[in-house]
Parts: structure tokens; sequence; C-alpha cells
């Protein structure tokens, strides 16, 4: 690994390769031994900044700042050896100008080591897109219902429901002409997906979407059953760790109350200390 790239990592110019080929694998990460497990089985790893919502308990993404999405990044970064790291810039570090953004992605790559930065919006951020791809720093798009205009949207609805699919078509090639190297679509109607997929040149990255995208992302402890606050029927569970976790707790739990935990295997003797000084097992 390079000091602040992943030296044999995919590049953003890699997946918009794959446009058409075989469907891209994502998922998110928040921290080390997460990005460990994905890594292996995923193409992008994204630092979603879902990371308010799923680690930090808040009410909603908006409360996320650069530094948490700094921090998170580093620690995701340390995991990975092969998936591109794709970190999203959070609410208000961005929409203000494009030199805005310019800035804070450029920080965002500089401390993170990531090849790319995520920005949700589609008309209204083609030209900041056009900046930011121009000046080396590769863009990820995300259109369809974005959470962070959650308070504009009125709720986490579907968007782009009969004629307002017209408005997300418009979005998703406004991003693609403005350079962007993949676009999520997230929560909009299956043939709009679709549509969408076959009309624009990058991946379509789909999360409540349609097969028919050219990669699919879920949040990791959604789909390993570790996030139950809401469950949005787009997400599949692969897992129950949650419930698994919980059992576990339960059963230390009871064991310290009952005096059956530590038994005789976890604590240690009083042989004597080793030569180098240190205590013997
Ligand atoms: O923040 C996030 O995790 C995301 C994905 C759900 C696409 O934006």
């Amino acid at each position: 690994m390079s000091a602040t790239g992943q030296a044999r990592a995919l590049t953003p110019p890699a997946i918009s390769a794959r446009k058409g080929k075989t469907p891209l694998v994502c998922l998110t990460a928040y921290t080390t031994p997460v990005a460990r497990l994905v890594d292996p089985h995923c193409d992008v790893v994204l630092v979603g900044d879902s990371v308010g919502m799923v680690l930090h308990g808040l009410p909603s993404t908006l409360g996320v700042t650069l530094e948490m999405m700094i921090m998170h990044g580093q620690a995701v970064r340390r995991g990975l050896e092969r998936a591109l790291m794709v970190v999203d810039m959070p609410f208000g570090s961005y929409e203000e100008s494009s030199e805005q953004a310019f800035r804070n992605a450029a920080r965002v790559m500089a401390e993170t080591g990531s090849a790319a930065v995520k920005l949700e919006g589609g008309e209204a951020m083609a030209e900041t897109i056009r900046f930011l791809t121009g000046r080396g720093v590769p863009v990820m798009a995300h259109v369809g219902l974005t959470p962070q205009a959650v308070n504009a949207f009125g709720g986490y609805r579907v968007q782009g429901r009969g004629e307002d699919a017209e408005r997300i078509r418009r979005e998703a090639l406004a991003v693609a002409e403005a350079g962007a190297f993949a676009v999520v679509l997230e929560k909009v109607p299956e043939p709009l997906a679709r549509r969408i997929t076959e009309e624009v040149a990058i991946p379509t990255i789909g999360i409540g979407a349609s097969p028919a995208c050219d990669g699919q992302i879920l949040v990791v402890d959604d789909m390993l059953g570790l996030f139950g606050d809401f469950r949005p029927k787009f997400v599949k569970r692969y897992a129950e760790l949650g419930n698994a976790a919980s059992a576990a707790i339960a059963a230390y739990a009871r064991e310290v109350r009952e005096g059956r935990f530590p038994a005789a295997e976890h604590v240690f003797g009083d042989k004597p200390k080793t030569v180098s000084g240190g205590e013997a097992a």
C-alpha cells in the first residue's frame, strides 16, 4: 500500500469500465474489522454517511461532520486491499460552491487515502461534479432518494413515481454528463432504474432500484441484521447477527450473575515468571 492510497485497489476508471458487464458488488463499511470482512468480496466499499444513524445513533444523516467521515475513512482504509474506497461528503460540506466542495473533497482524499468521493444531488450538483472531476477528484453521484434531502422530500419516500420519473432521469443524465464515474440510484421505481441504466454511459449502483442496475449496494449492518431501527423493503437480511449478539450477551450476563464465568480455564495460576520477565501462561 502507498502512503495515501491503495496500490493494488480497483480504480474509478476500472469501475466505470464495468458498465454492462459483471454486476458491481458494493457494501458500506465504517470500521477496520468490517472493511477486512467485506474487502475480498466487494468491488466498491462506501464509507457512507449512514454511519451517523447506524453507529452514532443520529436520527438522520444531517448531523454527520467532515471529521466523522475522515475518522471512519481512515479506519476503513486500514482494512482494504482490493476494493475501491469511496467516502461520502456529508451534508453542508459541498453544496455551497464548487470551491468548497473541492477544498473538502481534497481534505477527505488526502487524510483518508480514498480515491473517490460520493455526493448527493443531480442537476444542481452537475457544475460541482464537473469542477471536481476536472481537478482530479473522481465523483460517485447519488440521485433518487437522497437522504440528506429528507426534510425537503418530507420523508424517505420512493422518488420518481409517475410524472416525477422524468425529473430523476434528468438528474442521472446530468451527473453522468458532468463526469461522475458511477451513480447510485436509491429508492426509485424498478422500470425507471432499468431505463436510466440503459440510457446513461456510467454504471448505475442500485439500492431499492432494479436488478438491471450495473451494481448493487446495501448498508452492511442492515444486511447482517445488526441495525434494527428501521427495515426498508429493499433490504434483504442475509444474517441475524443482532439476535445472535443479544443471545450471547444475555448468556454472559447470566453466567456472571451465577458465578459461572470466569471458569478455571479463564484465570491464571501462580506459575513462576519466565527468564525474559514475562508472565508464564
Ligand atoms: O450513506 C450510505 O450508506 C449511502 C448508501 C446507502 C448508498 O449513501
